[in-house]
C-alpha cells in the first residue's frame, strides 16, 4: 500500500505531504567546502524517521540514525550534521570528481524510504592571461599573440576580433585536477604596418566575457625618407636644409649622414641627429646625399639626390609670389567689405534706435533704475540712442519683479510678442537675419516659452 503511494503521489494525498527538501542544484568551487542540506517535513502525520541517509552512486557516504547515531564513511572527506529532521552533508574540500548527483534518503516508519536528488557541480575560476609575442617583420605566418585562460573549469572559450586579416588556433590541455587550461594564439603574416596594431581576445566563462585588448610588437629596422628637397637649391642659398624622418620598433637612435660616393660631406654642412643643416649652398652639395638610419635590427638608408642651379628657378618662386599676392589680395578685399558692411548697419542701427524711441510702447519703457544702469554700461559717445537695441526688452523682463506683472510670464502670448518684437529689431537691423533665421526663430520661441514656464521660474 505505501510502496505503491511512494509511485503514484498524487493518488495518497495524506503521504504527499510528507516532503523532503533538497536543493535540486548546487554550485561549488574547486578546493572549498560545500554544504548538502536535506530537511524532512512530516506535516504533522505521525510517523518515526528511523534513518537519512546521504549517498553517491549507490555508494554510501553518511547516515544518521536517532537509535544509533552519525557514521560518517569517510571522515576526512566528510562530515555529517543531522537530527531527525534534518541531515547535512559537509563535503570539506571539493574536487572536480565530486561533481554528481547526490541521493538523500529519508527511511520513515512505517513509510518506507523517500528520496531527495541534488546535482552537485564543481567550478572553478580560471585565470586568463594575454601578450603579445614580440616578434621580426617578415612574410611566413607566426603567432604575434596569446591569450589563455588557465586552470578553469568548465573550459573557457576564447575568441579573437581583429581588423588584421590572420587567424588563430587554440588548444586546450585536460588538467590532472579537472580543470582545463585553454591557450588561443592568434597568427599573422608580420608586416611592418601591423606594429602597435591592437587585436582583441575576448575569453568567455561562465557566461561572462573577458575582453582583453593587446597591441602587437613587430619589430622592423628602420623604414627612412628625406624631405626638405625643394628642387630649388642654388648657388649661396642660404639655410636650407633636409630632414630624415625614420621609424621602427625598437624605435631608431641613430642618423648617419654621409654622400652618396663615400667623400665626406663638406663643413659648410651641419649633421645634427636627423637634420641636416646648409647654411650655404655650394657646388660641393651638388651630389647624392644618404641618410642611414640604425636600430636594434639594422640598418637602412634613404637617397636624396641635390641639384645645385647657378641661378633660382623663378618660375617656381613666381608661382609662389602668385600664391603670396593671391593671399594678400584677399585680405585687403575682405577687410574693405567688412567696413562697408560695419559703415551700413552703424546707419541702419541708428535709425531703428530713432523710429523705437517715437513708437516703443511705454510698457516696456525701463524703470529709472534701471535705465540709469544702462546708461552706465554704455559708452557716453553711442548716449541714449542706442538704448532700444534689444537690450532694454531682456533687461525689463528679467529685472522687474514677476509677482507684479505675472501676464508677462504666465501667458505665452506675453513671451511671444517679446520673441517678434525682438526678431523685428535684428530684421531691420540686418535684412539677412530674417532669412537665415526663419527655421530658428521658430524653435527660439519655443525655447523662450520654456524658459518662461512657471514651473521653471517658481
Ligand atoms: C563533524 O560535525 C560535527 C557536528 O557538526 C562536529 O561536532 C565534528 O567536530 C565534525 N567532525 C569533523 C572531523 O569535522
Ligand atoms: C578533455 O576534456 C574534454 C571535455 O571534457 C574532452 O572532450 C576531451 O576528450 C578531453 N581530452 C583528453 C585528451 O582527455
Ligand atoms: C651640378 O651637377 C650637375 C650634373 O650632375 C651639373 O649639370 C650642374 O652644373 C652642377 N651644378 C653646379 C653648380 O656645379
Ligand atoms: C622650375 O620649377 C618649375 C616648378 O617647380 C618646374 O616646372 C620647372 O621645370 C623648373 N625649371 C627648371 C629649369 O628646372
Amino acid at each position: 500500500m505505501y510502496r505503491l503511494c511512494s509511485v503514484l503521489l498524487l493518488l495518497c494525498p495524506v503521504l504527499q505531504a510528507q516532503e523532503i527538501n533538497v536543493n535540486e542544484k548546487v554550485t561549488g568551487t574547486l578546493g572549498q567546502q560545500i554544504t548538502l542540506p536535506c530537511t524532512f517535513n512530516n506535516n504533522g502525520v505521525d510517523m518515526q524517521v528511523t534513518q537519512i541517509m546521504w549517498m553517491k552512486d549507490s555508494t554510501n557516504l553518511a547516515t544518521y540514525s536517532p537509535q544509533f547515531g552519525i557514521h560518517v564513511q569517510n571522515k576526512n572527506d566528510f562530515n555529517l550534521t543531522a537530527s531527525p529532521s534534518s541531515a547535512t552533508l559537509l563535503i570539506k574540500l571539493l574536487r572536480a570528481s565530486d561533481e554528481g548527483n547526490y541521493i538523500c534518503e529519508v527511511t520513515t516508519f512505517p513509510g518506507g524510504n523517500r528520496r531527495g536528488i541534488t546535482y552537485l557541480s564543481v567550478k572553478a575560476e580560471p585565470r586568463n592571461s594575454a601578450e603579445a609575442l614580440p616578434v621580426i617583420a617578415g612574410d611566413i605566418e607566426v603567432p604575434v599573440a596569446k591569450c589563455a585562460s588557465a586552470n578553469g573549469r568548465p573550459p573557457s572559450q576564447i575568441t579573437w576580433r581583429s581588423t588584421l586579416p590572420g587567424n588563430f588556433d587554440t588548444t586546450m590541455n585536460n588538467n590532472t585536477d579537472g580543470t582545463y587550461t585553454v591557450v588561443s594564439n592568434y597568427k599573422l603574416v608580420p608586416t611592418w604596418t601591423a606594429d602597435k596594431q591592437e587585436v582583441i581576445c575576448i575569453i568567455s566563462y561562465d557566461s561572462k566575457e573577458s575582453v582583453i585588448p593587446i597591441t602587437l610588437s613587430i619589430q622592423y629596422s628602420p623604414i627612412v625618407t628625406i624631405e626638405g628637397y625643394d628642387n630649388n637649391w642654388y648657388l649661396k642659398r642660404l639655410g636650407a636644409s633636409l630632414t630624415c624622418n625614420a621609424h621602427g620598433n625598437p624605435q631608431p637612435t641613430v642618423y648617419t649622414w654621409k654622400t652618396a660616393d663615400g667623400s665626406p660631406l663638406p663643413n659648410t654642412v651641419k649633421a645634427k641627429d636627423n637634420v641636416l643643416y646648409v647654411d650655404e649652398v655650394d657646388e660641393r652639395v651638388n651630389t647624392t646625399i644618404v641618410c642611414e638610419v640604425t636600430n636594434a635590427l639594422g640598418s637602412r638608408a634613404s637617397h636624396q639626390e641635390v641639384l645645385v642651379r647657378d641661378k633660382p628657378n623663378t618660375s617656381g618662386a613666381g608661382a609662389t609670389g602668385g600664391i603670396i599676392g593671391g593671399i594678400i589680395a584677399a585680405i585687403v578685399g575682405i577687410a574693405v567689405i567688412t567696413t562697408v558692411i560695419m559703415i551700413c548697419r552703424q546707419q541702419r542701427k541708428n535709425q531703428t534706435a530713432e523710429d523705437d524711441d517715437l513708437e516703443g510702447p511705454p510698457a516696456y519703457k525701463p524703470p529709472p533704475p534701471s535705465v540709469k544702469m544702462q546708461e552706465e554700461k554704455f559708452p557716453p559717445i553711442q548716449g541714449e540712442e542706442m538704448l532700444p537695441l534689444k537690450a532694454p526688452l531682456d533687461h525689463t523682463d528679467t529685472m522687474e519683479d514677476p509677482e507684479m506683472t505675472p501676464p508677462k510670464y504666465w501667458s505665452p502670448t506675453g513671451s511671444q510678442n517679446t520673441a517678434t518684437l525682438e526678431d523685428d529689431y535684428l530684421e531691420q537691423i540686418n535684412p539677412i537675419y530674417s532669412e537665415l533665421s526663419i527655421p530658428e526663430s521658430g524653435s527660439h520661441r519655443d525655447d523662450q516659452g520654456f524658459v518662461m514656464s512657471p514651473a521653471v521660474y517658481v
